[in-house]
């Protein structure tokens, strides 16, 4: 078997740690961060080469830097990608992907569930430049349908949601975009699950977009994102636009995320174990109204869940009978939990929603989309489970 075969045939936890390796002169065995912004060439005909892509190789760091190609190269590997590009953060990962993919007159089918600054890049900010977009609801599969036109060119959602962890059918969803038009982009946001509970490429996606300030990191300290796609869209457009507009990934930044992919399939699959035992539990508490959960046999798309992701994820969200106070007191009486709305962390982190990251919505709004002043949401981290669930003990 020749080595390359090999390499192809590595599995998840393999390739986390395995893939897109890079050993300088100095026979290192971790990855060394380039921080330097250009590249020395031999001669004038090498940088002509260089600068036209006729010879592969560095050339300048807003759209060549060795470390975060190791990043990019891991991150294509484990979510099963062809090409990746490395951005700044999850927000202009979407930026770029929408610039690279879109021009005025285009329109976009969005799920109506996804993280706020999505919403509001997708409603606010290119609105402004002539793109156009219509939200549906993430489950309502006619309201997809219905949606598309002749002029739609992207599709975009995240699975599972935030905070309500509801479940977009990420084959359906791409078959019928597909069907009205091959040429549709259908993007996910795999921030949530990442490629090791869910690989969206594998059912039909195009382009995953990821926040690495998240799981990828893992420990809450550096802010980045990731496109994930095919040679023709990722490996061209995006990486173009990215060479003119310049939302770059900063080397050591691309290094905590690369060393961070590393031990990413331990954590997540970790903190998916941990939310599902809290899950079960909180189940059985009196003073809950209802658990949200994709891993419970009573969350309304559990079946679909299962058929897509290995794993049910580390945010679990529930609402207490009490509302707005119960909910307050409950946070106020945890002393381990951070009370911050970052997810991805080791650290498990407690937000009540109605009063943060969903605040500037109208009640009406919130309370039609479930986000009920009694619901706190979980991004469970790493800690010892029993030690959890003494802090959120009711
Ligand atoms: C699902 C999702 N997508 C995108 C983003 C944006 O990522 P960033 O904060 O890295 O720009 C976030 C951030 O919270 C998120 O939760």
């Amino acid at each position: 078997m020749e080595k390359s075969d090999k390499v192809r045939n590595y599995r998840p936890a393999t390739l986390a740690v395995r893939s897109g390796q890079l050993r300088g002169s100095e026979q290192e065995h971790s990855e060394p961060i380039y921080t330097t912004s250009s590249f020395v060439f031999d001669s004038a005909e090498q940088a002509a080469a260089r600068f036209s892509y006729e010879e592969d190789g560095n050339v300048y760091s807003r759209f060549t830097n060795p470390t975060v190609r190791v990043f990019e190269q891991r991150l294509a590997a484990l979510e099963g990608g062809e090409a990746c590009v490395g951005t700044a953060s999850g927000m202009s990962a979407m930026l770029t992907i929408c610039l690279a993919g879109l021009s005025a007159g285009d329109h976009i089918v969005s799920s109506r569930s996804i993280f706020g600054a999505s919403y509001v890049l997708l409603d606010q900010v290119l609105s402004k430049y002539g793109i156009n977009v219509s939200f549906v609801d993430l489950r309502d599969l006619d309201a997809w349908s219905e949606s598309l036109r002749s002029n739609t060119k992207m599709v975009f959602f995240e699975t599972p949601t935030n905070p309500l962890t509801e479940i977009g059918d990420i084959e359906a969803i791409s078959d019928l975009a597909h069907k009205h038009n091959p040429d549709i982009k259908v993007v996910v946001d795999n921030c949530f699950c990442t490629p090791v509970l869910q690989r969206p490429l594998e059912f039909g996606a195009d382009v995953i977009m990821h926040s690495a300030t998240k799981f990828i990191d893992g420990q809450g300290r550096c802010v980045g994102g990731a496109i994930v796609g095919d040679e023709e869209f990722v490996g061209n457009k995006v990486f173009g636009f990215m060479r003119t507009a310049g939302p770059s990934m900063s080397p050591f930044n691309a290094w905590v995320f690369a060393k961070g992919l590393e031990t990413m399939p331990l954590r997540v699959n970790q903190a998916s174990d941990n939310a599902m035992h809290i899950a079960q539990w909180l189940a059985e508490q009196g003073e809950v109204e209802a658990v949200h959960y994709p891993g419970l046999e009573t969350h309304p798309q559990y079946d679909l869940a299962r058929s897509q992701q290995s794993k049910a994820g580390a945010v679990v969200s529930f609402a207490l009978k009490g509302g707005q106070a119960a909910a307050w007191k409950l946070i106020n009486n945890t002393e381990m939990l951070s009370i911050t709305a970052n997810l991805g962390d080791t650290r498990t982190t407690i937000t009540h929603p109605y009063t943060t990251t969903h605040a500037r919505w109208a009640d009406e709004q919130k309370l039609s989309a479930g986000i009920s002043t009694g619901l706190i949401r979980l991004a469970v981290g790493l800690e010892d489970v029993s030690d959890i669930l003494d802090d959120i003990s009711l």
